[in-house]
């Protein structure tokens, strides 16, 4: 007889975006002559940069002809990808990261969630709360959450760290020592920073304890403060505690193009084993490589153009994080994020809960964001708008909020 998964089957409701999405599609089906403005789920709205568009059409033309045809990528990654990647993210830092230190995927979402594979199952996980779903949801697919305590709204074999106004959205080091814990700075979804000496500290925290961080650097291009460390390899002894997980979809655009990569030191060792041997393993196994028209303009984010155009967009982007911040303050919201990050984290008004919210907004204002509450019970009561809209879309939205 067929089973399934069952802790498939311990999920909670559909995942956050889908939810929202369906939310959505419904009242706009019942209002088709509503103008929706859309700065829920941190999808990019601008195009890609032409020197990414340059580097695709090229790389299309050459499968094109049988002598610069490519078939199957090397399963972890071009030469030329992770070249540029350890020169220009990492060496150029004065971080020590080698080429056959990264791993290049179809972006972070799919490595922060089967990153988890590679662990037993009887690892005990660390995540904030509020903190990006894919991180529990994957760990619960794992086996690894326990039971869901209802009254509480948590899984009873995840360790929960809060992140609340009280201590800057920022979590502390867990009493109860955890086996993997997942970090994401800047944050989704707080949009809060973290110092290169708090950083530090769990990285010290996690060699005294056998730990592994799960470091997840998705955002890393909105850094904009000289504390701020890019990378988790700025902290002395990160190679030997730290997994560093990356995209280029929130700096470059490849929402749709897809592009990843994860960095895993050779002097990351636990249970006597590289994990990063683990990892390659499980590449070579379930995965044929990103394609080699995308790894071609990944390669093109790191020319000197690429990175110029690359600053431009950010810079489009963090114009709207500023925009919004201070719409919202002059509406008189409570407001944080959006200085070194593409999120703005707003307390919701008069003790609204955040679906409630939700719904205020997208019916009075026809403004989609994302409930705070969808990321973790830490997050009730508040409410995330993304940057990541045009400017126009950015500036009416804010309109309409302050006419609420
Ligand atoms: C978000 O809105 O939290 C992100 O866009 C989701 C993602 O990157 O997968």
């Amino acid at each position: 007889m067929v089973t399934v998964n069952h802790d498939y089957l311990n999920l909670r409701g559909s995942y956050l975006f889908s939810e929202i999405a369906k939310r959505v599609a419904a009242y706009s089906a019942a209002n088709p002559d509503k103008k929706i403005i859309r700065l829920g789920i941190g999808d990019v709205t601008q195009p890609l940069p032409t020197s990414v568009i340059e580097a695709l059409h090229k790389a299309v033309d050459e499968q094109a002809s049988a002598a610069t045809f490519r078939g199957y990528a090397p399963d972890l990654g071009y030469d030329f990808l992770r070249n540029a990647i350890a020169e220009k993210d990492y060496q150029a830092r004065g971080c020590d990261i080698r080429p056959d230190e990264i791993f290049v995927s179809d972006g972070a979402k799919s490595d922060s969630g089967n990153i988890q594979e590679i662990f037993g199952r009887d690892n005990r996980i660390a995540v904030c709360d509020p903190v990006y779903p894919v991180y529990v949801d994957t760990n619960i697919m794992g086996g690894r959450a326990g039971s869901f305590d209802e009254a509480r709204g948590l899984w009873d074999g995840v360790i929960y760290m809060p992140c609340t106004a009280e201590n800057g959205f920022a979590p502390e080091l867990p009493a109860e020592v955890p086996d993997l814990i997942y970090l994401c700075f800047p944050n989704n979804p707080t949009g809060a920073a973290i110092t290169k000496s708090a950083l530090q500290e769990w990285v010290d925290y996690a060699n005294r304890n056998g730990c592994v961080i799960i470091y997840d650097a998705a955002y890393e291009a909105y850094i904009a403060e000289d504390e701020v460390p890019h990378s988790i390899y700025e902290c002395e002894g990160a190679r030997t505690c730290a997994i560093e997980l990356h995209s280029f979809s929130k700096n470059a655009g490849f929402t749709g193009l897809r592009l990843g990569y994860t960095v895993i030191p050779s002097d990351l060792i636990r249970d006597g084993v590289e994990i990063r041997s683990l990892w390659a393993r499980r590449h070579g196994t379930k995965y044929n490589g990103a394609p080699y028209i995308v790894q071609r303009a990944g390669e093109a984010v790191y020319s000197e153009q690429g990175q110029k155009e690359v600053r431009q967009l950010v810079d489009y982007y963090m114009t709207n994080a500023a925009s919004i911040l201070a719409g919202l303050k002059a509406a008189g919201y409570s407001v944080s994020g959006g200085v070194n990050a593409p999120y703005i984290w707003l307390k919701t008004p008069d003790g609204m809960g955040s679906w409630e919210f939700f719904d205020h907004l997208l019916t009075k204002a026809n403004v989609v964001g994302t409930p705070g509450v969808g990321f973790g019970p830490h997050g009730e009561g508040y409410f995330r708008l993304t940057a990541f809209g045009d400017h126009a879309a950015t500036a009416e939205a804010m309109e309409r909020i302050r006419r609420l």
